[in-house]
This record gives C-alpha cells, sequence and structure tokens, in this order.
C-alpha cells in the first residue's frame, strides 16, 4: 500500500485508511458489544491490516463509544501492533439522547469536554497515546484559547502525538491556527464523487450554471496550502457511489455508478477500486477513509491502491457526478 506523510510530520500513512464507525455492534446505548460483533470487528481489522492499511480513524461517540472498546480487541490478537499502526480519535460531539436517534444535539470544544473525551477514549481504546486527535465538527461557542490550553496539555502529558481538524472551513482553521502552538495536520471532510462541494468549489467559481451554492470555496486549497492532509469521509457515500441506488433516486448517482461499472470492467479491477481512485487520483493527495465492514468490500477498495485514472477517465466520472458539463 502506498504511503502520504500525514500533513508534514514524519508519520507515514497508508493512502487508504479504515474507519471503525461500523464496528462496535448496534448504536442502541443500551446493548452491550456481543461476541459476533467483536468477531466480525476483529476480522474487519485484520483485513484491513492485511491490505497493507496501518490507520484507524474512530471517534468517542462512533456506537456510543463501543467502536473504541472493541477496537481494543485487536491488542492481544497481533502482538506488538500498537507502535506500528496509527490511531486516531474524535472529540466535541455530544450525543444526548438515551438511545441513538440520529439526532447530534450539541458540539463541545471546551478545554473540560476535550480532556474528558480523550482519557475515556484511551480507556477505551486501552492504549496510553493517541497518534492524533481531531475536533468532529464546528462548536460556534469555541474559544480558541480554550483549545490551545487543551491541545498543549495533551501534547505535554504524552497523550496526544498530533492534532487536527473535522468538517472545518479554511476561515475557522486560520482562527484556530493563530492561536495553537501546534500544526493542524489534517482536516477530515466528506468527499466522494457523489459529494463534489470541496472540489467543484474552485470549478463553479464565478458561474451562474449550476446554481451557486456557498460552501466554503478555497478550503481544499487552503489545506493544500498549509499541509494539512485532507481525510474523506464516505468515499462509496453510504454505497451509493458503487450501487446507484439513493433514496429519492437520483439520475447522477445512476450514471456515476453505471459509469464506474463500466470503467471497472475495463481496468478488470473492482468498482471500489475506481471511486477510490478517483479520490487517489486528485493532486491534492486525500487519504481515504473507508467504513465497509465487510473483508470482501474491504479488499475490493484497497485495489485501488494499484489503479491510476488517466484524465479522461477522471473527467468523465467528476461530470456524471457533479450532474452538468463543465462550465
Ligand atoms: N468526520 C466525520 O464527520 C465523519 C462522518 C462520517 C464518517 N466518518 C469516518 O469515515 C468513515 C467512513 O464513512 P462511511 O462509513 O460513511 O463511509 P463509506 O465507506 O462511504 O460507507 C460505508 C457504509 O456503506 C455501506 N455499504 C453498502 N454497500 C456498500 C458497497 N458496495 N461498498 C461499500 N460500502 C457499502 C457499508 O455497509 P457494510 O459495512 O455492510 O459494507 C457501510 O455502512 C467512518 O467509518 C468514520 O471513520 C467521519
Amino acid at each position: 500500500m502506498k504511503t502520504i506523510h500525514l500533513g508534514n510530520t514524519p508519520l507515514e500513512v497508508s493512502r487508504i485508511a479504515y474507519g471503525c464507525m461500523g464496528i462496535g455492534g448496534s448504536w442502541d446505548r443500551t446493548e452491550p458489544i456481543g461476541e459476533q460483533s467483536k468477531r466480525e470487528a476483529v476480522q474487519a481489522i485484520r483485513t484491513a491490516l492485511d491490505e497493507g492499511i496501518n490507520f484507524f480513524d474512530h471517534a468517542d461517540i462512533y456506537r456510543w463509544g463501543k467502536s473504541e472498546e472493541v477496537f481494543a480487541a485487536i491488542w492481544s490478537e497481533v502482538p506488538h501492533l500498537r507502535d506500528k499502526i496509527i490511531v486516531q480519535s474524535k472529540c466535541g460531539i455530544i450525543l444526548d439522547n438515551q438511545r441513538y436517534e440520529g439526532s447530534l444535539t450539541n458540539f463541545d470544544f471546551s478545554y473540560e469536554h476535550i480532556l474528558r473525551s480523550v482519557e475515556a477514549s484511551l480507556k477505551r481504546l486501552k492504549t496510553e497515546y493517541l497518534d492524533v486527535l481531531l475536533l468532529h465538527r464546528p462548536d460556534p461557542l469555541m474559544e480558541p484559547e480554550e483549545v490551545a490550553r487543551a491541545f498543549d496539555d495533551l501534547q505535554a502529558s504524552g497523550k496526544v502525538r498530533y492534532f487536527g481538524v473535522s468538517n472545518q472551513s479554511a476561515a475557522l482553521i486560520e482562527l484556530l491556527r493563530k492561536h495553537l502552538h501546534q500544526p493542524i495536520i489534517a482536516n477530515q471532510l466528506e468527499v466522494s464523487l457523489l459529494h463534489l462541494h470541496l472540489i467543484d468549489a474552485a470549478v463553479v467559481f464565478n458561474q451562474d450554471r449550476p446554481a451557486r451554492v456557498l460552501r466554503n470555496e478555497g478550503t481544499l486549497e487552503y489545506c493544500r496550502q498549509h499541509d494539512i492532509t485532507i481525510q474523506a469521509w464516505a468515499p462509496f457515500k453510504k454505497g451509493a457511489v458503487i450501487t446507484g441506488v439513493t433514496e429519492p433516486p437520483s439520475q447522477a448517482a445512476q450514471e456515476v455508478a453505471q459509469l464506474i461499472g463500466e470503467i471497472a470492467q475495463a481496468k478488470g479491477v473492482s468498482k471500489e477500486a475506481i471511486a477510490l481512485a478517483w479520490l487517489l487520483r486528485h493532486p491534492a493527495k486525500m487519504q481515504v477513509i473507508i467504513g465497509t465492514t465487510k473483508p470482501e468490500r474491504i479488499k475490493a477498495a484497497c485495489e485501488a491502491d494499484g489503479v491510476e485514472l488517466t484524465r479522461d477517465e477522471w473527467y468523465r466520472l467528476f461530470i456524471a457526478g457533479r450532474g452538468d458539463r463543465m462550465p
């Protein structure tokens, strides 16, 4: 598996990363992790490792902490693994329902919450340090000085090595960077052939068509300029990029899936490989975070590492995904 450096740190990470949101059983907080969920989690992680993935993405909230908890089983399954892999987690979202019903009600980047969240993640993950900590979603009440103090203390105590953000605009990162003593090394953002705003923003600049929607133009360029690795989450848009199935139905999704199928067949590789190769072809050198729990899909996704799309293939997919010709 080809690697990239995360930001401009010495951390050498696989271009394809494994997102752990899907492991750990149900989103029902009260339901313990069952034996089958444990087996499936270990199998998914082992498959990812076998495919050359050395980077694992978590968040304190995934399955109410059960994703982190179940991940810890890997330490006894694979001896001496901790130093060989990069473990990232996130904090800042508060789930306050008894049972998860999809409502993320509150964000908290306060000093106390950041420290409390990291302590809890370390305990669940059974590790002494996180390689990377990301601030999960922008908290409008963020005091950058408080975040800076939290990051300083976490770094000084050896509990977190590097810091980054997720779902954040260039402007917000700029504000944070004014106060932080550590570099922001990653920005985790949704990017896929069916979620193109980040890439399309520069193309639709100053155009009437398609109807302009302001979605933080310049964030991709800002990240590149400041050595902030973009981590693309939901690269398959929950499978829609591969299957073309969305609710409600979308012509763009159907066309993307059809074209992916044609290119995959012509190249003799999986459809998942083409979907990821499209992201990896972008010169921003993104890292893609896959979330499937199925070993066969993890393997299919990792075929992307050996696929190089031509400009023509890249543009045909881009145009299908944006649902409109180029200006
Ligand atoms: N920073 C953030 O705000 C944020 C938000 C969301 C996710 N993330 C991170 O990004 C990771 C990936 O996100 P994601 O899980 O939404 O990404 P994804 O890889 O686009 O979607 C995976 C989901 O789609 C399903 N799926 C159905 N058909 C599929 C197919 N043919 N190929 C692949 N998957 C198919 C998978 O089910 P099966 O398991 O049954 O295959 C799984 O539930 C997460 O695990 C998490 O680490 C971050």
